[in-house]
């Protein structure tokens, strides 16, 4: 597919995304009149886009019955954990213990490997909900893209397989929560927000000395443990530049995949060619902004439409404007790494990062 088709594809998409469903049909039989190919690209962005986990739960009709038995009990609490009782997998050597994730695709389970009775979390792709050859490779490509990586502030890949149609692996469990909800919490003063930012920039950094970029980077892939260590998961939309695990191109439902809120301009507007590492040091910068101001950069109200052209123009708040206290330097990392335009952004987690040790010095001694 060609950049421009690309772009035509994701405008069409962007332009009818918020629409009803009869408005939605009107437009595409205007716009695709001879062209049902390009339908077809919309309509499958606009089936991933309401998604369970993107909207709302997942349809519980919609997971194979064979394997599963049904769960009596399910977690409850944060927004993360589900609120209906999940079926639960059957996996042979693996007890699973409790759901405490669900995405759009994938449930991720605390579970007991029977012969070492170690505690691990058991990740549970579902298939049915992509085309199962789509959803297959990208499952894989998640499993190679983490277990190529090792730091430790990465979750760490232990195992995978499939049962049956039950493809899962087996990771590294964190006990903790998401980072905002530890920085919140904790009630975290600026330098000790810093400091743990430093270490998930660092986690970041080596995935990009692989080439690797996350293209997903938001609280709820950021875990904190009760001791207060940082990790980084879910590489689900990770994309390896270079190497063995390059891909030819991107698919556009990779692109347009993921939490708007925390996107770069580029990612959300499905620019391909403008997707890099810049793309995660803009996530970073979001999040970071997040930590310091409990908001977001960008009004969030309105269409997403709407947010995409705000995100477009870079019409951007200074987290200043939110607190006055702050301290310009950490307000220049943060304005920073949300240039409009990836050329002026850090370059790397790794260049970010060496700005946050020169402030979180500096704040040290002053
Ligand atoms: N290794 C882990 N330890 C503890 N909780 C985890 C772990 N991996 C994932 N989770 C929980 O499950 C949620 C979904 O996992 P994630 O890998 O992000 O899946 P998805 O691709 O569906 O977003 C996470 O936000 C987190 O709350
Ligand atoms: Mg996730």
């Amino acid at each position: 597919m060609t950049p421009e088709r690309h772009q035509k594809i994701t405008d069409l998409f962007l332009e009818v995304c918020d629409l009803s469903r009869a408005e939605i049909a009107e437009k595409l039989d205007a716009s695709c009149s001879n062209d049902s190919e390009m339908r077809q690209h919309v309509e499958a962005l606009l089936k991933m886009d309401q998604l369970p986990g993107f909207e709302g739960d997942v349809d519980q009709d919609s997971i194979s019955p064979n394997s599963y038995e049904d769960s009596e009990s399910c977690s409850d609490g944060e927004d993360e954990k589900p609120t209906i009782a999940p079926r639960r997998p059957i996996i042979p050597n693996y007890e699973l213990i409790e759901l405490i994730g669900q995405g759009g695709v994938s449930q991720v389970w605390r579970a007991r490997e029977n012969s070492t009775q170690q505690e691990i979390a058991l990740k549970v792709h579902n298939l049915t909900a992509f085309s199962s050859e789509d959803g297959l490779t990208r499952f894989e490509r998640e499993i190679k893209i983490a277990a190529s990586l090792n730091h430790p502030h990465i979750t760490t890949i232990y195992d995978s397989g499939h049962y049956g149609d039950i493809y899962f692996y087996t990771l590294q469990l964190i006990r903790g929560g998401r980072l905002d909800h530890y920085v919140t919490e904790h009630a975290l003063p600026d330098e000790a927000i810093l400091r743990l930012f430093s270490i998930v920039c660092d986690a970041v950094e080596h995935a990009h000395s692989q080439s690797i970029i996350h293209r997903d980077l938001k609280p709820s892939n950021i875990l904190v443990t009760t001791q207060g260590h940082p990790y980084v998961l879910d590489f689900g939309l990770a994309k390896a530049m270079e190497g063995a695990m390059k891909e030819a191109s991107l698919t556009m439902e990779g692109d347009i995949l993921g939490t708007l809120e925390f996107m770069a301009p580029e990612q959300a507007m499905g620019e391909q060619d403008k997707i890099g590492k810049t793309t995660d040091t803009y996530s970073l910068g979001l999040i970071l902004y997040r930590l310091l101001t409990g908001q977001s950069p960008i009004d969030t109200s309105g269409t997403r439409y709407t947010l995409l052209k705000r995100m477009q123009n870079g019409d951007i708040v200074s987290p200043e404007q939110y607190r006055d206290d702050l301290d310009p330097s950490i307000s220049a990392i943060v304005m920073k790494a949300l240039e409009r335009k990836p050329e002026d952004r850090y370059l790397s987690a790794g260049d970010m990062n060496a700005d946050l040790r020169t402030v979180i010095r500096n704040l040290r001694f002053s």
